[in-house]
């Protein structure tokens, strides 16, 4: 052990083509604490093994890591929060790690958390990443304030309704986390919707697989372009790991691009986008609240599609938004839980 990884950080020290190709034991044995000590040839080489660390490694049981599947999360729809939605206070996430594990693992879970009296400050959705993470910029800045606009941009700085979407697909990498943090808050309407994603895919998968299929096999653009911008990329809407099982979507119809898919697939990625859609603008699926003042929802980018119905052009409504990432609010959380020990 001493030889192969270093000690203060446990990063491996040889690469696999140091090892030689046909390598043999020797000797394997258990001591009187259960360590299994193994002798390699033709390098002489021994290693130590623990009980508790080859039950965790061992691959016939099959325990790999995955923190993104839909298997590790709980989807759910508008009447699975009849105890109420994640809303946090935001002091108590501040001062108390417990709570900060409960707000972490809502996200991890739910794919999301609201947190309540956050100070109506300018700037301050980056003042809470940076208590949870960092912030990841991109040509909207550091932060972007979502408020009525002239010449807008983007229709989210305009006062019409957005349906469910994620953000950003025409990224890659796509920000895997964002923040929505309330200014001001007195138009009429104007309130906040989320769709569980995961939920509403594995609902296409239920009813007709062979769209889930269509929708997890074509690739298609997304593209965002403005006087400074062109931002391309080519991804599935829905996203699968080596066990066919979800673990990203993405859907956003202002930015998607002129379909390219094969020419005698086409009828099918329609017939299946549109199921799709239908199924997402289901009225069971929404969550819809009214983020007030001082509010902040965060929420999983990969899972959680947002949307907000229209509001009225009297009144002010004035969000400012930020993105972070899942590995370091996932990498908080571990710590916190004692898992890098
Ligand atoms: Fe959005």
């Amino acid at each position: 052990m001493p030889e192969s990884r270093n000690l203060d950080n446990g990063q491996r020290l040889f690469s696999v083509k140091d090892l030689p190709s046909s390598v043999l034991i020797e000797d394997a044995h258990k001591d009187r604490e259960g360590n299994v000590h193994v002798l390699f040839q033709p390098e002489n080489h021994s290693s130590v093994f623990s009980q508790k660390w080859l039950r965790e490694n061992c691959y016939e049981l099959n325990s790999h890591f995955e923190d993104r599947s839909e298997k590790q999360k709980k989807l759910w729809q508008k009447d699975s929060f009849d105890n109420g939605l994640p809303f946090i206070s935001y002091e108590s996430m501040r001062s108390d790690d417990t709570s900060k594990v409960l707000a972490l693992r809502s996200l991890r879970d739910s794919g999301f958390f609201v947190l309540n009296d956050v100070p109506t400050q300018d700037g301050q959705v980056l003042k809470v990443i940076s208590e949870l993470g960092f912030t990841r910029e991109t040509n909207y800045g550091a932060l972007f304030e979502v408020r009525t606009e002239i010449n807008p941009n983007n229709l989210a700085y305009t006062n019409l309704g957005l349906g469910s979407h994620t953000d950003n697909p025409y990224r890659d990498p796509v920000p895997t986390v964002q923040l929505l943090h309330c200014l001001e808050s007195s138009t009429k309407g104007g309130d906040s919707i989320l769709v569980d994603g995961f939920k509403a895919a594995s609902i296409l998968r239920d009813e007709s697989k062979e769209n889930f299929l269509t929708l997890t096999s074509s690739w298609i653009n997304y593209r965002f372009t403005d006087s400074k911008t062109d931002l391309r990329s080519r991804v599935p809407m829905i996203e699968l790991n080596d066990n066919n099982e979800i673990i990203k979507v993405r859907y956003n119809n202002r930015s998607i691009d002129t379909i390219k898919v094969p020419k005698d697939k086409m009828r099918s990625f329609y017939k299946a986008y549109r199921h799709w859609s239908e199924v997402i603008e289901r009225d069971e699926l929404k969550i819809q609240f009214r983020l007030s003042e001082g509010s902040l929802m965060l929420f999983d980018n990969t899972r959680v599609m947002h949307a907000r119905t229209k509001f009225s052009k009297t009144g002010k409504r004035h969000l400012q938004g930020a993105y972070t990432d899942l590995d370091g609010l996932y990498s908080l959380l571990n710590t916190l839980e004692g898992k890098n020990k």
